[in-house]
């Protein structure tokens, strides 16, 4: 790939960074060709903030555990932390495909694709909150999913800790809610029934590529998972939402790697 090339797949995933919205930030990879094998470059410094919406505030508490959803208030507040997470994903993504320099174009289209069914995911919501008369701004946002992308030092990291450690807790969280929210807000869960779908198939994208990685700089996949997993989330494992493990076995977790995470005798 030419160097032209490669400033202008930087640049893309630069202004998809920038822009505010699930739309714009779609807007901005849409029609992007994945660079070619190898393709090198040096990491561009990252922003201490992803571009939002001017009128979406930060959170300055720590975001509350709001597992009972029989108040429609309390769901929809629960949809809305969704829907930023599902923003913050795109960027997740975009930031992944950044720091795969050198790897190989399969890389760079995985990522891509990732980036692109978060913008959905996110829209998906955005029209549901939407029926509800609620929009995004309306709930103050948490920016921890980026705080933790700026923790990775390298690739390595970032692929065990957003799609093998935050996205797979995602599965876990929708794993458990999912059977209480269909009679609760049938709505509601057919959005999160595509999510959770899709999300299997993320941290699937991210066990591949970290046992890729891994082989690539000639280290032992499980001890590197339990490395990344003691440097960036110490003491949190077993964590209080129990295993989905229907879901992460599809995703490719081990069961040395689900014992390490606290599955328990049997996993
Ligand atoms: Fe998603
Ligand atoms: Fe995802």
């Amino acid at each position: 790939m030419a160097g032209a090339e490669i400033a202008s797949y930087l640049n893309a995933l630069g202004r998809s960074l920038e822009a505010a919205t699930p739309a714009a930030k779609a807007a901005a990879l849409a029609g992007l060709v994945a660079p070619a094998d190898g393709a090198a470059w040096p990491m561009p410094e990252l922003p201490r903030r992803p571009g939002r919406a001017a009128a979406l505030r930060e959170a300055i508490s720590p975001p509350r555990r709001r597992r009972t959803l029989a108040h429609a208030g309390t769901r929809n507040r629960f949809l809305l932390a969704i829907h930023h997470i599902e923003l913050s994903a795109i960027d997740l993504a975009v930031v992944a495909c950044l720091r795969g320099s050198g790897l190989p174009r399969a890389f760079h289209e995985d990522f891509l694709g990732i980036a692109r069914d978060e913008a959905r995911h996110a829209a998906l919501l955005e029209e549901l909150l939407a029926g509800r008369g609620i929009a995004p701004g309306d709930e103050p946002v948490h920016f921890r999913l980026w705080e933790s992308t700026l923790a990775c030092r390298d690739l390595g990291e970032h692929l065990v800790v957003v799609p093998r450690v935050l996205e797979a807790r995602g599965l876990d969280v929708a794993a458990e809610l999912l059977p209480r929210l269909h009679e609760l807000d049938p709505d509601a869960h057919q959005v999160l029934s595509v999510i959770y779908q899709d999300e299997i198939g993320h941290v699937a994208i991210g066990t591949r590529w970290q046992q890729w990685w891994c082989v690539s700089q000639g280290r032992e996949p499980l001890g590197h998972f339990a490395a990344v997993l003691a440097r960036h989330f110490p003491g949190q494992h077993p964590w209080p939402t129990p295993l989905d493990l229907y879901g992460r076995r599809q995703a490719g977790f081990s069961a040395s790697e689900l014992e390490l995470l606290g599955g328990g005798i049997g996993v």
